[in-house]
């Protein structure tokens, strides 16, 4: 059997060397009688690479090549991934791929193409680099209901909170520490502002829950404007901040998705996941809570996952793996100031007891946080739990209070 290769990074050029590295034992779990890489798509040129003579610049001889019948996608991006990962499809070709992007915004058609032309499409890759996900959700846990995911999905900004919290680094020195060791990209938006977790937790909440959530209508904040007073806080209050993407199906049929940094206490699972790591914590109704943890990115453990999924679907050629989920409906992801959360709020007031009152009357009781080194005029406190956009307006009201910070309480 011949598989192609689109996309000669990090990943793609970790995909090529394991294949050839386990290469006996990864024909034979395949269970085919060879297993080999004919193509390598990349628009760069690599003379000097092992694997030169298999460097192509045109798509159309993979496309093509009837003998070609696995095309592993490790590109990135969006725009081509999607129009060449189409047409594979179309073409009767299953695909393997490592690009939560393009599962997250076009997973339901793609799936859907796949199901149609009785190919594969598969992306274990794509959430969690090298942690074993998206099988575990979709075979060993089949049998739960599942109600709910948090993890924390993005290796760089959980590097950067970790500094943060135990060597008192600010979120610069910490970005820059990240982009020095090569974690961070040059441009960290998608992973500081939460996007590369938003695209993860919407994989993970469509396989959980059966229907596509698009990650334009998931709330996404992310840790850039978390400084090191909030990190003493969450201390003086029991816990730390993590960046958590969180799924949790409702009654009414919708689901809360949300990616967003909160305090989590010390003796939840996740306080404890810490620099690059990954976790997913995932509620079952039979399993109770199962928790997943490893490394989240690097160019050998992706792999790993990307080379399972060639391996899966060399044993499937023709055979469409039951694997999926429905398109979603207009409002499936619910308004998330509804959803009912606790919120610790750090600002500044020249009358504090006159603010606590304010609050007291507005939305309750609330528990003051003090930390060492704390100027005169700030304050900070913990809300009881009620739903979010309420909690806001009382404390938007609440006279004399500057809000300066306000972080959600994780309820794990
Ligand atoms: N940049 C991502 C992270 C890895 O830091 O976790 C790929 O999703």
């Amino acid at each position: 059997m011949y598989v192609a290769v689109m996309g000669f990074g990090t990943v793609g050029s970790g995909v090529a060397e394991l294949i050839y590295k386990n290469h006996d034992s990864i024909v034979k779990k395949s269970m085919q009688d060879s297993l080999e890489v004919k193509y390598i798509l990349d628009i760069r040129d690599f003379p000097d690479n092992q694997f030169a003579d298999k460097m192509i610049k045109d798509f159309n001889i993979i496309l093509n090549d009837p003998e070609i019948e696995i095309v592993v996608e490790t590109m990135g991006g969006v725009t081509f991934a999607y129009d060449f990962v189409k047409k594979l499809l179309l073409a009767g070709k299953s695909v393997v791929t490592s690009n939560k992007e393009l599962v997250a915004k076009h997973g339901f058609e793609l799936l859907t193409i796949a199901e149609e032309k009785n190919v594969n499409f598969l992306f274990e890759a794509s959430v969690g680099g090298g942690i074993p996900i998206i099988r575990p959700i979709t075979q060993c846990l089949a049998a739960n209901e599942i109600d709910e995911i948090a993890g924390i999905l993005n290796g760089t900004t959980n590097y950067i909170l970790t500094k943060m919290i135990t060597e008192k680094q600010s979120f610069d020195e910490a970005l820059a520490k990240a982009q020095e060791l090569g974690y961070a990209e040059k441009d960290p938006t998608a992973d500081v502002d939460g996007h590369d977790a938003c695209r993860k937790i919407c994989i993970l909440s469509a396989l959980s829950f059966g229907k596509h959530v698009y990650p334009e209508s998931v709330q996404t904040e992310g840790i850039r404007n978390i400084k090191l007073s909030d990190v003493a806080y969450a201390a003086s209050w029991g816990g730390v901040i993590k960046l958590i993407a969180n799924a949790k199906k409702l009654d009414n049929g919708q689901v809360n998705v949300t990616v967003a940094p909160r305090f989590v206490p010390y003796h939840s699972q996740l306080a404890s996941v810490d620099d690059v790591f990954n976790a997913v914590l995932i509620k079952g109704d039979a399993t109770g809570e199962v928790v997943f943890y490893g490394k989240g990115a690097g160019k050998m453990p992706t792999a790993s996952a990307v080379v399972a999924d060639v391996i899966d679907a060399a044993k499937h050629t023709k055979k469409k793996k039951n694997f999926g989920w429905a398109d979603a409906e207009e409002n499936y992801v619910a308004d998330y100031l509804a959803a009912e959360t606790a919120l610790y709020v750090r600002g500044t007031t020249d009358n504090k007891d006159a603010v606590i009152k304010a609050l007291n009357d507005k939305i309750g009781a609330v528990r003051v946080l003090t930390r060492d080194g704390a100027p005169e005029n700030e304050i900070a406190f913990v809300t009881n739990p009620d739903a979010e956009g309420k909690l806001r307006n009382g404390i938007e009201s609440a006279e004399g209070l500057n809000v300066e910070s306000i972080i959600r309480v994780a309820d794990l």
